[in-house]
């Protein structure tokens, strides 16, 4: 099969192309580094020639909905436009477990993707996954504040990014199936835990200080509407687990 990863290049794309190679997929990645800007929606006719299925795990950084919510649109828009020129019949979009409870900020754009693909016309799978273990690293690299470590108090169910670049996989092997069941990791953990865990096993130096961010989505997070429901799928490789990889590596 051949399969275009938009955002092959990133934390879970990476593994989305590795794991589709695995499997015996022809796989073309849609990135700038690959010469395919998503939101200009240059270079994107002539990658998706042949494609069957585009996975969509392409990102932006930000905390701003505004900012969000124009780049998940357009990059949505422009590649189900591309996607029904090129004869795609499977578009696989990756979403965040809770987003339709904290419609705020960054997840404001999530939840306006999400929109974008139910309401497209090429055939769909939507699935939402919690925060992967990574995810206590991106809080480092943003939140170290002259040698202070600052790690946001909230309750996540953090799952293994390999783990569900998987799934991914698997999804996109599949027949369009709409939104499929949420993906979660085994155990509940605290974010401000995770980072100061990971702080230790890097033997970075620096206080850690526990905080509660401004703002509606993280609000949301401390009270626990980003957590799975009963219904959810769970991945097998805790964090504590994954930590240990992280040290071997
Ligand atoms: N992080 C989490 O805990 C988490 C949890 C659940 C779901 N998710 C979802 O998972 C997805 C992937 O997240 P991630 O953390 O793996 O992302 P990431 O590491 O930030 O990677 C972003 C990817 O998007 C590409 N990209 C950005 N702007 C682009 C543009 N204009 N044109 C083409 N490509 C562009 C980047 O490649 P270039 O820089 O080469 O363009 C890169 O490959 C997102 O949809 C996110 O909402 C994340």
């Amino acid at each position: 099969m051949k399969i275009a990863v938009a955002g092959g290049t990133g934390t879970l794309g990476r593994h989305v192309v590795e794991i589709a190679r695995e499997r015996g997929h022809e796989v073309v990645v849609l990135s700038r580094a690959s010469g395919v800007d998503l939101v200009a929606g240059t270079g994107l006719a002539a990658a998706l020639a042949g494609v069957e299925v585009v996975v969509d795990v392409s990102n932006v950084s930000t905390l701003k909905a505004a900012e969000s919510e124009v780049f998940f649109t357009t990059v949505t828009r422009n590649l189900l436009a591309a996607e029904r020129d090129a004869g795609v019949g499977h578009h696989v979009a990756l979403s965040i477990v809770g987003v339709d409870r904290a419609p705020y900020a960054y997840y404001a754009g999530k939840v306006a993707q999400e929109r974008a693909v139910e309401s497209g016309d090429v055939p769909w799978t939507i699935l939402r996954a919690t925060q992967f273990h990574e995810f206590a690293g991106q809080m480092l690299e943003n939140l170290t504040v002259a040698g202070i470590h600052l790690a946001p108090r909230a309750r996540t169910q953090p799952i293994a990014a390999h783990e569900v670049a998987q799934r991914l996989v698997e999804l996109a092997e599949g027949a369009p199936a709409g939104r499929v069941a949420d993906l979660a990791g085994p155990r509940e953990e605290q974010l401000d835990d995770m980072v100061r865990r990971l702080v230790r096993a890097r033997a970075l130096r620096g206080p850690v200080i526990a905080v509660s961010l401004p703002g509606k989505q993280m609000a949301a997070m401390r009270r626990g509407e980003a957590l799975p429901g009963r219904d959810a799928q769970l991945g097998r490789q805790t964090y504590e687990e994954w930590l240990g990889t992280q040290v071997a590596a």
